[in-house]
């Protein structure tokens, strides 16, 4: 048998691109992974196309690969994800050093358009297929895979994949295309799978995740609760949790399963943009701020103790000083444990990108000051959290000796050095400090 030729994947953006990146990885046979572009036979790079200089990134990191192919003529360059999607042909011609295009919704055709690029052919597809790439990629698990590595005991699975939302600013439900849900049985068989390869916690993912409406076991329609109750009875599966959600599709049974369901982890990330009805308005979010933060109330009536995430844009077109201090306000009325917030960056082809933009200085004084007080609400949030204890289930090994580091339920890094923990285990921690990015603690 020939030995296995080497991939090397770098991946860009959101966690899907994470999950696309293994099963990418998985679906190229003959190919194993290694952790350096420097002798690979293929580089793939799994892009992001959310905001400009995500895409920008892209062009600079292939300049890098041009002494490679200079050195080695049989490696082969492959661009897939976002950026693939939109700008594929471009790409191409921009940069003659690409052999390989594929966008994240035709990625089971890989093992071909792989075998076209080692023929010498260019290979680009961009398509947005009929058939659904999850019914033909290998099985994650099972007899006919891949034989597949060992892994961590966290694990992403993507359960709803594009989006039909369409707000203002954003490229997704063009690179992504179309809400689709898979169906109930599949996930939980990839789950299943994931467990038995030692998964101990599982991130449902969706661009819009709370939108979930997969074909269920017995037929009908299941909500993302509902795939959630089910996944609940998988002995060995200790956590769940899913993002990104949209506030119009948190329903009642979700609300709900934040309290009943132990598995389920106090974390939320739902993203409100702005604060700003009139700038809600103009993104195309189709809520108010006011119907956000009742929102917020119901969850925390369910879950008292669940800590809220978000993300936000600054500087969107039309965005005055009275829109930017509305979003500071719901801000400080919500309370984040944690949030990511950005500089409103203009995608080509979306609607909000022919507007005039505010004073890039006035948009970066605004995030700014956004960002100081989001970091503030966050170290306040850790420094509560000194002298509770908390779950932490260990990922990986620290810098110092036999130091651990895990998450909390609600997604905090937690530190702890003592002997005998080991990758996967889930244990009590009394938290004893609070640092910039993390916690520290000591087995409680
Ligand atoms: N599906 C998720 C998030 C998708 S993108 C949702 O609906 O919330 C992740 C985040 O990137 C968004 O929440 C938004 O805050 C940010 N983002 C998207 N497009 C952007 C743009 N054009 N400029 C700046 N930030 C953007
Ligand atoms: Fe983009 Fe809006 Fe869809 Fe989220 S809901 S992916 S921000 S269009
Ligand atoms: Fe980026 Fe595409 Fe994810 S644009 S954020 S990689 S869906």
């Amino acid at each position: 048998m020939a030995a296995p030729k080497k991939l090397y994947i770098k991946t860009y953006g959101c966690q899907m691109n994470v999950y696309d990146s293994e099963r990418m990885a998985e679906a190229l046979e003959g190919y194993e992974e290694t952790s350096t572009p420097d002798d690979a036979d293929m580089i793939l790079l799994n892009t992001c196309h959310i905001r400009e200089k995500a895409a920008e990134k892209i062009y600079s990191e292939l300049g890098r690969y041009k002494h490679l192919k200079a050195e080695n003529p049989d490696l082969k360059i492959g661009v897939a994800g976002c950026v693939a999607q939109a700008e594929g042909k471009e790409i191409m011609r921009r940069q003659p050093m690409v052999d390989l295009v594929v966008g994240p919704q035709s990625y089971h055709r890989l093992p071909e358009l792989e075998a076209k690029a080692r023929g010498g052919e260019k290979a680009l597809d961009t398509d947005f297929p009929e058939e659904m790439k999850f019914d033909h990629l290998p099985k994650r698990a099972g007899l006919g895979a891949k034989k597949l590595p060992k892994r961590g005991p966290t694990a992403f699975l993507t359960v709803q994949e594009g989006c039909d939302k369409f707000c203002a600013f954003c490229v997704v439900p063009y690179t992504r295309g179309a809400e689709v849900s898979r169906p109930a049985a599949r996930v939980l068989e990839e789950a299943r799978g994931l467990v038995e390869r030692g998964v101990r916690e599982i991130t449902l993912l969706g661009q819009n995740v709370n939108a979930y409406h997969g074909a269920g076991e017995d037929g009908g329609d299941w909500s993302l609760a509902r795939l959630i109750w089910a996944l609940d009875k998988i002995d060995g599966l200790e956590r769940i949790r899913f993002t990104t959600s949209h506030p119009n599709d948190m329903s009642e049974d979700l609300i709900a399963a934040h309290g009943d369901c132990a598995k389920l982890m106090p974390y939320l990330h739902l993203p409100v943009q702005s604060g700003s009805d009139r700038v809600l308005k103009k993104m195309n979010r189709k809520h108010t701020a006011e119907q956000y933060i009742r929102l917020i109330e119901r969850i925390r009536a369910a879950r008292p103790d669940i800590l809220i995430s978000g993300d936000f844009i600054v500087g969107f077109p039309g965005e005055s000083d009275a829109d930017f201090e509305d979003t500071m306000s719901l801000v400080r009325e919500v309370r984040y444990g944690q949030c990511y917030s950005f500089k409103y960056s203009p995608r080509p082809g979306t609607p909000a990108a022919e507007r005039e933009m505010v004073d890039t200085g006035v948009a970066s004084e605004r995030l700014t000051r956004l960002q100081t007080l989001l970091t503030e609400q966050q170290r306040a949030i850790q420094d509560d959290m000194v002298g509770c204890e908390v779950k932490v289930l260990f990922e990986r090994k620290g810098r110092l000796d036999d130091q651990m580091v895990g998450k909390s339920e609600y997604l905090h890094a937690v530190h702890v050095t003592a002997e005998g923990v080991a990758m996967g285990d889930l244990r009590r921690v009394r938290i004893t400090e609070s640092g910039p990015n993390s916690l520290g603690g000591v087995l409680a």
